[in-house]
């Protein structure tokens, strides 16, 4: 895991972004796993804007949403389908067909959750997936409790999801407690994870995730077992953390490392 710990919300999108730029680079067909939340907002705020600059062109690019409420139509102002479409999909220059997202009210849900899997297989897998945290450390919606082994499925959510939420939501309008998720195993199978976290609320979730041991009753941590995720922070979120001066002290050496190896190898 490399833990990068920033001053503050945009620079951590910043970090992000500059990610997600290199491997478009190399990669202009990539594939995005994007998750909802406010978290994200920032990222894709940056994306859209390299793209209206024209310096990006996401007309090969290809995304996946990570979840959805169940219950809710595509068309619902509060679908994640909605969201994702006005934060990002929408203002930039990416192919419908492009667009793949879990339905909110699919006919057969086992057979949407499978084809959604085998849609993700058939590109290749996903490039790189952006998630944010819960403050009970779940990713997507795999609430805590969630089987690592876990695929695309329905999933309960829990009440503090449902409270955390509620302000998306008009007054006297229920969220619905019900959700499609990628998996936890679907989302370990993503190239390159970028979890990124900010604000007070997130410092417990963040600490566990990272120093604390591999559990199930905190979701998050399964990243420990990833070999390219990238946890990307502000200092508030890392405030609980103890080993931050080693996880600066190995982020401001990574241009070392990079010239060291090369010079190994040349010598
Ligand atoms: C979003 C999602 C969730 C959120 C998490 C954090 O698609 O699945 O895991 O990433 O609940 O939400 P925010 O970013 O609103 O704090």
């Amino acid at each position: 895991m490399e833990i990068i710990i920033k001053n503050d919300y945009d620079e951590i999108c910043t970090e992000a972004y500059h990610i997600i730029y290199q491997k478009w680079q190399q990669k202009n067909n990539m594939v995005l796993g994007c998750a909802t939340g406010r978290t994200p907002l920032g990222v894709y705020a940056k994306l859209i804007d390299s793209n209206k600059k024209g310096k990006i062109n996401f007309s090969e690019l290809k995304v996946f949403s990570l979840d959805e409420y169940l219950g809710l139509k595509e068309t619902h102002p509060q679908s994640f389908a909605t969201y994702m479409n006005k934060h990002f999909y929408q203002q930039i220059n990416i192919k419908k067909e492009n667009i793949h997202g879990l339905k909110g009210m699919p006919e057969d849900i086992d057979e949407h959750c499978w084809v959604y899997e085998s849609l993700i297989k058939s590109v290749g897998g996903i490039d790189i997936q952006i998630l944010g945290i819960g403050s009970n450390g779940h990713i997507g919606f795999n609430e805590p409790s969630s089987s690592f082994a876990s695929r695309t499925r329905v999933k309960t959510l829990t009440k503090e999801t449902i409270k955390a939420n509620k302000h998306y939501f008009r007054d006297g309008e229920e969220v619905p407690r019900y959700c499609l998720t990628m998996g936890i195993g679907t989302i370990m199978e993503a190239k390159t994870i970028l979890l990124l976290a900010f604000g007070k609320n997130k410092e417990d979730a963040v600490v566990n995730s990272i120093e604390g041991p591999v559990t199930a009753s905190v979701p998050a941590s399964v990243l420990q077992l990833h070999p390219d995720v990238k946890i990307i922070l502000d200092q508030e979120a890392a405030s609980r953390l103890k080993r931050k001066d080693y996880y600066h002290w190995v982020y401001n050496k990574k241009k070392g490392i990079e010239r060291y190896t090369k010079k190994l190898k040349s010598s």
